[in-house]
């Protein structure tokens, strides 16, 4: 992905210093760990790499907002976002009840490393009322939760999967992603998702969902957040490369029409580049 990299620590923190002088107050993670499992155990374990980033960034940048994916496809060598077994037919499915275990250990233990919002990305039904059940538990009462609500099952993320090597090994994630024909199952994910006790709900992708961005705004009273995936950024710079797209006004206009849609909270991969135009 043009301008993305895996970044160790020490780069890292080189990266978080560009973007807090950029005015940037919020970064998302997303963690690749040495190695990948069939249950993902370096997303929850202490020493797993998100957590090890999050107490580096910490250290160095006490008010930037920490925000953690929590999910399974970066750290499972199957590639998908949960636990899997084989449903009665003999084919493989993401467990969900299993997942549900894996989420809550990884919820806590990002929220003891130093996130401010844990984010669940992978779909798995519940997972929202435990998180919060787990955390509250441990007292971490003021840790949020950024609940990837209305996720749909979109070519747009291949960028991504490929950055982060996280396709998935067999199958697809039809099973736990949404149809993108479908708006007002996505209005039902939000609308669980909120009454399970998340703080903030995302629409993902955002391009071309800003249909459901602005349903979930008006049925809503939460912050909406939308995330502006790999493909949507990919695309705008590869026309820009090939001299058919003027990039910087491509980029600020379509990032107008995810806030014109009604997003609250935008999450994107042009945001070290357009930072300086929003100040
Ligand atoms: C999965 C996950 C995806 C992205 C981030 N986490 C989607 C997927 O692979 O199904 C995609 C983000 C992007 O394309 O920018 N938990
Ligand atoms: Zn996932």
């Amino acid at each position: 992905m043009p301008g993305h990299f895996q970044f160790s620590i020490d780069e890292l923190l080189k990266q978080i210093g560009k973007a807090a002088k950029a005015g940037i107050r919020a970064v998302i993670l997303f963690g690749i760990p040495s190695k990948k499992d069939p249950a993902g155990s370096e997303a929850y374990s202490p020493d797993g790499i998100v957590q090890i980033a999050m107490k580096a960034i910490r250290e160095g940048f006490p008010d930037l907002i920490l925000i953690s994916d929590l999910c399974f496809c970066e750290y499972t060598d199957h590639g998908h976002c949960g636990a899997v077994k084989k449903d009665g037919k003999g084919s493989w499915e993401v467990d969900n009840d299993a997942t549900l275990e894996l989420i809550r250990k990884t919820a806590l233990a990002q929220s003891v490393a130093g996130a401010d919002f844990v984010a669940p990305s992978g779909m798995t039904d519940g997972a929202v009322r435990v998180i919060r059940e787990e955390l509250d538990k441990a007292g971490h009462t003021k840790t949020g939760i950024l609940a990837y609500s209305a996720k749909y099952a979109s070519a747009f993320y291949g960028p991504f999967r490929e950055a982060a090597q996280s396709a998935p090994q067999f199958g697809d994630r039809k099973g736990y992603q949404l149809d993108p024909a479908n708006v007002r199952e996505a209005l039902r994910e939000i609308q669980s998702d909120v009454e399970e006790g998340a703080d903030m709900v995302m629409v993902k992708p955002a391009l071309s969902y800003l249909d459901v961005i602005a349903k979930a705004k008006e049925e809503v009273r939460l912050p909406i957040v939308a995330y502006n995936v790999s493909g949507e950024y990919a695309m705008v710079k590869a026309a820009a490369k090939m001299g058919w797209l003027d990039e910087e006004k491509a980029a600020l206009e379509i990032l107008q029409s995810i806030k014109r849609a009604g997003a609250d909270l935008i999450i994107t991969y042009h945001a070290l580049e357009v930072a300086p135009f929003l100040k």
